[in-house]
């Protein structure tokens, strides 16, 4: 029996570093009989192509929770670094009592194409997705929706569709509120064999 993997690796307690990225965290609207919210969800995922299906892990005690379940609805943002303040600011703080979180942090937000949701201005990329179910994880909903419309700014994708960094810099989030701007990085292109 080998005690660890690697001798560069070590066992911690699961909790110590357990849901640690880097990663991109989404931003979360929604909204249901006049009221709206924004959230921010480090867990999420594209799912689907044909339909395509984006998730999230929604914690059962969040405001959000509440509204998209009781909407059907929500939209996925990715905010560039320079609204890093807005990511961990609507992560930080729950819209339960009534708080609006897009005035606290200063995200304007139009109304979807399709659906009842918020589509942030500061977005570079956004998805409307309409629920299509909903499976109980741990203390989380994985909530599966349906993209049936996507916003993007042209002008921060280049003509492969790939993110230019010179335009738009994915906030990368690393845990302990701690952010990194993504773009000065080296890039090199892989081709698919066969
Ligand atoms: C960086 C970051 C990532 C987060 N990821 C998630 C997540 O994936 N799922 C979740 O339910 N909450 C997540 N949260 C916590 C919620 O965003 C937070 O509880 C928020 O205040 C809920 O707001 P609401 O009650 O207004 O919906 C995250 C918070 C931060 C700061």
């Amino acid at each position: 029996m080998i005690a660890t993997p690697s001798p560069l690796l070590t066992t911690a307690p699961v909790e110590r570093f357990f849901g640690y990225y880097p990663g991109t965290v989404a931003v979360i609207t929604s909204a249901h009989e006049g009221r709206r919210n924004v959230m921010s969800a480090g867990w999420h995922t594209a799912l689907s192509k044909e339909p395509a299906l984006y998730g999230v892990a929604l914690g059962r005690t969040r405001y959000t929770h509440a509204l998209v379940t009781a909407s059907g609805a929500f939209a996925v943002h990715f905010l560039p670094f320079e609204r890093a303040d807005a990511i961990a600011g609507v992560g930080s703080v729950s819209g339960r009592d009534g708080l609006d979180k897009f005035a606290r942090f200063d995200l304007a937000a139009s109304a979807g194409a399709v659906l009842d949701v918020p589509i942030l201005h500061d977005a570079y990329v956004a998805y409307e997705c309409r629920v299509r179910s909903v499976h109980e994880a741990g203390d989380h909903d994985w909530v599966v929706g349906e993209v049936v419309a996507l916003h993007h700014r042209p002008d921060a994708f280049d003509e492969r569709r790939v993110l230019d960094a010179e335009r738009a810099r994915a906030a990368v989030f690393y845990g302990r509120s701690t952010f990194e701007a993504l773009g000065a990085g080296e890039r090199a292109q892989h081709r698919r064999i066969g």
